[in-house]
């Protein structure tokens, strides 16, 4: 009797510590399994989207009204941007977009474009003025600049930052904010303006 009561007990010890290594098992097989099916599912939608980076770049830049009087600037920056959105499936909502020029360290210029919505595989041209009004320089940009005048050109950074929203059908993402530098974009003093040299845009989200 006595020997048969502890052949059970130890039967019960083996059966439960063969059976939670068996659980643990499972559940690993069930997070390996969901985790490599997430996975999958992150590869497709990949594959599927193919998101790739929204491209920009300065098409135009056009001064007029350069004046430097006691280091305060006035000018009209003429600016033409080209945003391409190269996706053919993500849809682009720009949201809140400015765009400012910028000069050894210092902004010159900035202004606001309204919103806008870019559809797929699209390119849209951007034509923004910029004007500084009695702009204070610091007195080593306003040396530089009469410098520059001199020369004929400037070498300018125009900086654009916008509030981006993707959608892909009918999934939407929140905002992103959107940064593009490009450097360096020559203005020039002199009117009539030679062939401006295209500026591709550093893009960074
Ligand atoms: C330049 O700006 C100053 C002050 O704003 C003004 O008095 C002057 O007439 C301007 N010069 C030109 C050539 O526009
Ligand atoms: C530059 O911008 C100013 C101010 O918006 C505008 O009056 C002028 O016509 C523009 N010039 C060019 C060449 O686009």
């Amino acid at each position: 009797m006595e020997s048969t009561k502890r052949d059970r007990d130890r039967d019960r010890d083996r059966q439960l510590t063969m059976r939670r290594p068996r659980i643990l098992h499972y559940v690993a097989i069930t997070a390996v399994s969901l985790l490599a099916l997430a996975g999958l599912l992150v590869l497709v939608f990949w594959l599927v989207v193919r998101p790739s980076l929204l491209r920009c770049s300065v098409d135009k830049a056009h001064l007029q009204g350069f004046n430097i009087t006691n280091n305060a600037l006035s000018a009209t920056f003429n600016l033409t941007l080209d945003l391409h959105n190269p996706n053919r499936k993500v849809v682009a909502h720009y949201d809140r977009v400015e765009v400012a020029v910028w000069y050894d360290g210092q902004m010159l210029a900035l202004n606001e474009v309204a919103p806008f919505y870019q559809p797929r595989r699209d390119v849209r041209m951007l034509k923004v003025d910029l004007l500084a009004r009695s702009m204070p320089l610091l007195s080593s940009v306003a040396t530089s600049l009469k410098q520059d005048r001199s020369a004929g050109e400037a070498a300018v950074e125009v900086r654009m930052r916008a509030m981006v929203r993707f959608k892909v059908g009918l999934l939407k993402t929140d905002h992103y904010t959107l940064r593009a530098y490009c450097s360096p974009v020559l203005v020039r003093f002199s009117s009539p303006a030679t062939q401006f040299q295209k500026v591709y845009c550093d893009v960074y989200i």
